[in-house]
């Protein structure tokens, strides 16, 4: 059976993909569900070159206490560039059907997945080919990460817009980093203006997680944030099954 997922996107690089798509699957697992991640294209790798390590894939295994390495990230490269760029440099390629294979291969093992996008929307993998494009192969529905400050309108807006335009289903954004003692103006009212102008839900919002480190593994307390202030429910949509605890 198809295993029912999540594509978590972003309005830019760094924007807290990683850390979103971590909190929901400690949530999740903790829900007792099976849950599965993938990177399926990782940049800015490190390692030798025949292993190299894409460390977003390593923290989102750890948080789904995932084994299938090759399967979670099957497209790797060094430099932090573009996909396409990088590949061209390391003269290698974006095999999205091989990516595509992994991604079947891992809704066999698990109940919900994860998956990180990389960049945005519309970063290239290959030539005419985007993000975008990986999104409605898998035919999962998308979560946008923003922040709330100054210039989140428009670029959560120009992210919806690209989702929209190319008949992605959007479950919701959530806003990342927000201060929680002497937010800004823009953060107070952004989130409102922009699910007004856009229709599309807000989920919640993340703070500053104490003790969070993508370096070493560290969770902090992500979870308990997590669980804390976003409507979990929403992200699943109506997808309800319970595994059995592992
Ligand atoms: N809520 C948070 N609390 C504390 N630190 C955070 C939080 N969100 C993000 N960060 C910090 O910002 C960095 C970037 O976040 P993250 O790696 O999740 O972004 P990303 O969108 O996944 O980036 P990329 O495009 O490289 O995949 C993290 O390494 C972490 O140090
Ligand atoms: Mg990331």
């Amino acid at each position: 059976m198809k295993a029912a997922g999540i594509f978590i996107t972003g309005t830019d690089t760094d924007v807290g993909k990683t850390v979103v798509a971590a909190g929901l699957a400690l949530v999740l697992r903790d829900r007792g569900l099976k849950v599965g991640v993938m990177k399926p294209v990782a940049t800015g790798c490190y390692g030798l070159e025949e292993r190299l390590i894409p460390q977003d894939a390593a923290f989102l295994m750890e948080a789904a206490q995932n084994q299938f390495a090759p399967l979670t990230s099957p497209s790797r490269f060094r430099n932090p560039l573009a996909p396409s760029v990088a590949a061209m440099l390391e003269k290698k390629e974006v095999n999205i059907q091989n990516i595509l294979k992994c991604y079947q291969q891992l809704q066999k093992h698990y109940d919900f997945l994860i998956v990180e996008g990389v960049g945005g929307l519309m970063v290239p993998l290959k030539k005419d080919y985007y993000v975008a494009n990986l999104i409605r192969e898998m035919g999962l529905p998308i979560l946008i990460v923003s922040y709330a400050g100054l210039g989140a309108i428009n670029h959560t807006l120009l992210t919806v817009d690209a989702a929209v335009i190319r008949g992605l289903e959007l479950r919701g954004i959530i806003f990342n980093r927000v201060s929680v003692t002497n937010y800004s103006l823009a953060e107070l009212t952004n989130p409102k203006v922009i699910h007004d102008l856009s229709g599309v839900p807000i989920l919640g919002s993340l703070p500053d997680v104490e003790g969070l480190n993508l370096d070493s593994c560290q969770f902090g307390s992500l979870k308990e944030i997590f669980q804390e202030r976003i409507q979990v429910d929403k992200i699943l949509g109506g997808f309800t099954h319970l595994a059995p605890r592992r």
